[in-house]
């Protein structure tokens, strides 16, 4: 065969085998092989070609020349084709693997509301069915609603500026009175005042809500807390009434007899006043104060002492929580760590 023949011949043979070769490459891997074997710069088949072509005579050389650049461009670009694919292939594979449309789905982590939320909830919904109804108040105060229309005069230590948030700016609570200081209210009686001041009597409310007091925050104290204050003003409303009121509370909330005893204690706007425990355990646990609305608080508001009477409690609501989920400590509701708050 003549050489110019010959070349032609396996010129066609190796491109007929290289496109083969990667048309049938299936990874990265064959593909590879494929490009050192027809397109190598060393050892390529083509390379070889190249050689061959050289030793050709003068006047084959152009047409065997155009020949070669031809195949040659041809097993480039089915290189070229051949690795987009492969790497298509890839993609679709590593796909595949992570979507496998059996697995069980992920269940989404639901949250829920605060332990003291759904205290608060639950106490509302307790002393509701108890006919009390919901009243709120600021919780930026004046002197007037915090203190002195609660009894609790000027020299009172309950009014010292150390016991007391006090705030810069001072206001006038009504026209009437001179400016006094604004403070974080230390205690929510003062929704017993606000309430009556715009309500005639009777009154029956209960207001849940956010206290503070400059105190060291420890396993029982934490300078915002929350209380549930009550009250229940009204023509013959007596102590049997504030007992057994608080006695149906408890045993709503914690379940089983609810009994509860009074010890003798002092509260500027209750006379009497008392202490309220419950049984709890084979002992007794605080529960709160409570009292007869005192006749000053009455008359500050203007109801007429002589015809109403009433009682009024203050609750601690964390206490409260705590001591039915058995908390130890109170400044586990506000880390908000989840690991807490899931336990609810
Ligand atoms: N305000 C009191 C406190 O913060 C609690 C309290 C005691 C509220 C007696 C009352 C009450 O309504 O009658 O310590």
């Amino acid at each position: 065969m003549p050489a110019l023949a010959q070349f032609l011949h396996e010129l066609d043979a190796v491109e007929h085998a290289a496109l083969a070769a990667l048309a049938a490459a299936a990874d990265a891997h064959a593909l590879e092989a494929a490009r050192v074997q027809f397109l190598g710069a060393r050892s390529g088949r083509l390379k070889e070609l190249q050689q061959a072509l050289a030793q050709l005579a003068r006047d084959e050389k152009p047409a065997a020349g155009k020949r070669f650049n031809e195949v040659k461009a041809r097993v480039e670009e089915a290189l070229a084709a051949a690795r987009q694919r492969v790497e298509q292939q890839k993609s679709a594979t590593t796909h595949e693997a992570a979507f496998d449309p059996t697995l069980p789905g992920r269940r989404p982590r639901l949250g829920h509301l605060h332990p003291i939320t759904r205290t608060i909830d639950e106490l509302k919904d307790i002393m509701g069915r108890l006919g009390f109804s919901v009243a709120d108040g600021p919780e930026v105060e004046d002197e007037w609603h915090n203190f002195e229309a609660l009894n609790i005069p000027p020299a009172h230590p309950a009014r010292d500026p150390l016991e007391n948030f006090y705030l810069a700016a001072a206001v006038a609570a009504r026209p009437d009175r001179a400016a006094s200081p604004l403070l974080l209210r230390s205690q929510t009686s003062t929704v017993q005042i606000r309430v009556m001041e715009r309500t005639p009597p009777p009154v029956r409310i209960i207001s849940v809500g956010r206290v503070y007091r400059p105190d060291t925050a420890d396993a029982t104290h934490y300078p915002m807390f929350h209380q549930m204050e009550g009250l229940w003003v009204d023509r013959h409303v007596t102590m049997a009434d504030l007992k057994s009121v608080l006695r149906l509370f408890a045993a709503c909330y914690f379940g089983g007899e609810g009994h509860i005893r009074f010890r003798p204690s002092f509260f500027p706007f209750t006379e009497p006043s008392v202490e309220v425990d419950m049984a709890w355990n084979q002992g007794w646990i605080e529960m709160g104060g409570a009292g007869m609305v005192d006749p000053h608080v009455l008359a500050a508001v203007g109801y007429d002492p002589e015809e109403y009477t009433g009682f009024a409690f203050g609750l601690g609501v964390e206490r409260l929580c705590m001591r039915r989920y058995q908390v130890e400590d109170i400044r586990e509701f506000y880390k908000n760590d989840v690991r807490f708050l899931r336990k609810f």
